[in-house]
């Protein structure tokens, strides 16, 4: 009931709408409506009641509820069904439980607030509550898992072009799948995959995004590797426009990649935005201690790297260090 009063305030347009209309449309008493209209203003919309004209609506919160995510989402998939909690354990492990479920590809879970949100290797990932966005998607890509490591490229690819399109800000990303500002980190990706030998079952692709987190409210360890979009930008940052802007982005790329099956343009963007190309990198890869430059990416997207010898190495998984980013010199 109170997200069919929300739609009928939105879809008068900042015009009044009266509690007795309110009422005759939705088959509910006065009383009703005005013990919503209520519930409503604590989550935070200003609405405004004026005898004898009725009620209107001033502004919303920057909530990540069904509706205001779904209010003129651009797609076709990604965000039909989303599932908006207050506090979880890991958006992750909800969309693993629902994608077991049957449930669809194009689910979106978001949570204000994780407590055991989790982050590549095992590490914790911070989510305070209201000030990032905490997010997985489901995806069922009819393609052989072998191709599945390319969906978090295609992700981080996505995300930074949304961050850039609604920020301004210059976000690179580090390789695999790192989105960084000021050298340090504003975005993870935690991506997860169930396979049987020729299929995939399912993809859950998490995000973790910075977006109005304080310098201080990071945990203490975390300060000079971590910063949010805010603290870059001097000013808040719509978590709302943003995830909408990711969404349709990330669907465009997907659809693009699994129609054709053509890497080679993902690819490109994420030589485009990657902060490692030409860069010193160092990491430990197959029990070796690699350090050279970072030269190009493979066509499946591992990292080529030229040592001092003049060996190129393709690293294909774990984690580089860039020389200025991680401390690493
Ligand atoms: C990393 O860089 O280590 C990956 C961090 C991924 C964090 C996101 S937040 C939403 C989703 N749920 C989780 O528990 N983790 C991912």
């Amino acid at each position: 009931m109170k997200e069919k009063i929300l739609k009928a305030l939105k879809e008068s347009n900042g015009g009044y709408i009266s509690g007795e209309k309110l009422s005759d449309i939705l088959g509910v008493s006065r009383t009703a409506i005005w013990k919503h209209i209520n519930s409503l203003r604590e989550e935070g919309y200003d609405i405004l009641s004026v005898p004898r004209k009725g009620y209107v609506l001033n502004s919303c919160p920057d909530l990540l509820t069904e509706i205001e995510i779904q209010e003129g989402l651009n797609t076709k998939c990604l965000g039909r069904k989303v599932v908006y909690l207050d506090r979880v354990n890991s958006t992750n492990d909800i969309a693993k439980d629902l994608a077991i479920r049957n449930e669809e590809e194009g689910l979106v879970i978001l949570a204000e607030q994780q407590v055991k949100g989790r982050g590549r290797k095992g590490r914790a990932w911070a989510s305070p509550k209201g000030a990032g966005i905490w997010m997985s998607l489901l995806l069922r890509p009819n393609i052989l898992p072998i191709h599945g490591p390319k969906f978090t490229l295609l992700a981080a690819v996505a995300v930074a072009k949304s961050i850039r399109e609604e920020t301004g800000l210059d976000i690179q990303i580090k390789w695999p799948n790192d989105l960084v500002l000021q050298e340090r980190k504003v975005c993870g990706i935690l991506s997860e995959m169930n396979i049987e030998i020729d299929t995939i079952n399912y993809i859950v692709i998490g995000i973790g995004i910075n977006v109005n987190i304080g310098a201080d409210e990071f945990p203490k360890e975390l300060h000079n590797r971590m910063i949010s979009l805010s603290q870059v930008k001097g000013e808040k940052v719509s978590r709302q426009h943003l995830v909408k802007r990711i969404l349709e982005n990330m669907e465009k790329y997907y659809f693009e990649y699994i129609k054709e099956l053509h890497f080679d343009r993902i690819l490109e963007e994420w030589k485009q935005l990657s902060c490692n190309i030409g860069r010193q990198v160092k990491a430990v890869y197959q029990g070796r201690e690699i350090i050279g430059k970072a030269m190009d990416l493979s066509k499946d997207g591992a990292l080529i790297v030229e040592q001092e010898d003049g060996e190129r190495i393709e690293i294909s998984y774990g984690e580089v260090s860039v020389r200025g980013i991680d401390q690493y010199v």
